[in-house]
């Protein structure tokens, strides 16, 4: 597991979008799994100042997204999807066949968690998967308690995630998601998990030095052979081995 702390958000969201925009550069056709949130938003733009500036080329990447809220329209401001389109896809040239995102839509939620996995596999797995994390070690939206084992599934929100992340006038409309499974996350062949600001500085301790365990979700990151950590400093402030190094 790499650690890099760096300065402040702005170098951390360049450093995550270096090491995602070198993984493309040596394979164009990359299988990328993306992440949503407040973090990654400065990373999506250091991807798209590569793209403008003609550095990258993303015709031949594949993304799957992490997670989706459910129920929920794919057009709704506060979807994943919009997110996605209005922070990444709409200003970076990723083939449009080539965008997976969970669909909060569909009224076959077994066959959709299932096509998504199968979707995967059929694209060789993940080579880089991008992640956040949430306040209470939760990764994608496998919540404190999820299965290790767990793959592409519907879950429930729980209350903490609810009333820090979803829109205050969907409280209480919006309180599932789906979410690719910790075992989906972690049969990905490399990690990344980005994380910024003082509010992560004790689950990034959590995850990073305590026990792995299913009540920190992202703790089991530790027995992943390939994960690099990319941290401000004050996501860092935490961490006992925690100084400057980059
Ligand atoms: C949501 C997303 C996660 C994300 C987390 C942290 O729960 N499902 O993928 O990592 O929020 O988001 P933020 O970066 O805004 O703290």
């Amino acid at each position: 597991m790499n650690v890099n702390i760096h300065e402040d958000y702005q170098s951390m969201s360049k450093a995550a979008a270096n090491l995602v925009a070198r993984r493309i550069i040596s394979r164009p056709d990359l299988v990328l799994g993306l992440p949503t949130g407040d973090t990654p938003k400065g990373f999506y733009r250091e991807l798209i100042d590569f793209y403008e500036a003609g550095l990258l080329d993303f015709s031949k990447v594949t993304t799957f997204n992490l997670d989706e809220y459910y129920p929920l329209s794919r057009d709704n401001p506060i979807s994943f999807t919009n997110y996605m389109y209005e922070r990444f896809f709409n200003h970076v040239n990723v083939s449009q066949n080539k965008i997976h995102i969970p669909d909060g839509e569909t009224d076959r939620v077994a066959d959709e968690c299932q096509d998504y996995e199968e979707m995967i596999a059929e694209e060789g797995g993940l080579d880089l998967t991008v992640l956040g994390i949430g306040e209470n070690g939760h990764i994608g939206y496998n919540e404190p308690g999820s299965k290790l084992g767990s793959k592409t599934r519907l879950v429930e929100l729980s209350e903490e995630s609810i009333v820090r992340e979803v829109p205050g006038n969907y409280d209480g409309i919006i309180n599932k998601a789906l979410t690719m499974g910790v075992k989906t996350i972690m049969n990905s062949r490399k990690l990344a998990l980005l994380a910024s600001g003082p509010r992560k500085a004790n689950v990034i301790h959590d995850a990073l030095e305590g026990p792995v365990t299913g009540d920190v979700p992202a703790s089991i990151l530790q027995l992943h052979p390939e994960v690099t950590v990319i941290l401000d400093r004050e996501a860092a402030g935490d961490l006992d081995g925690g100084e400057l190094m980059v």
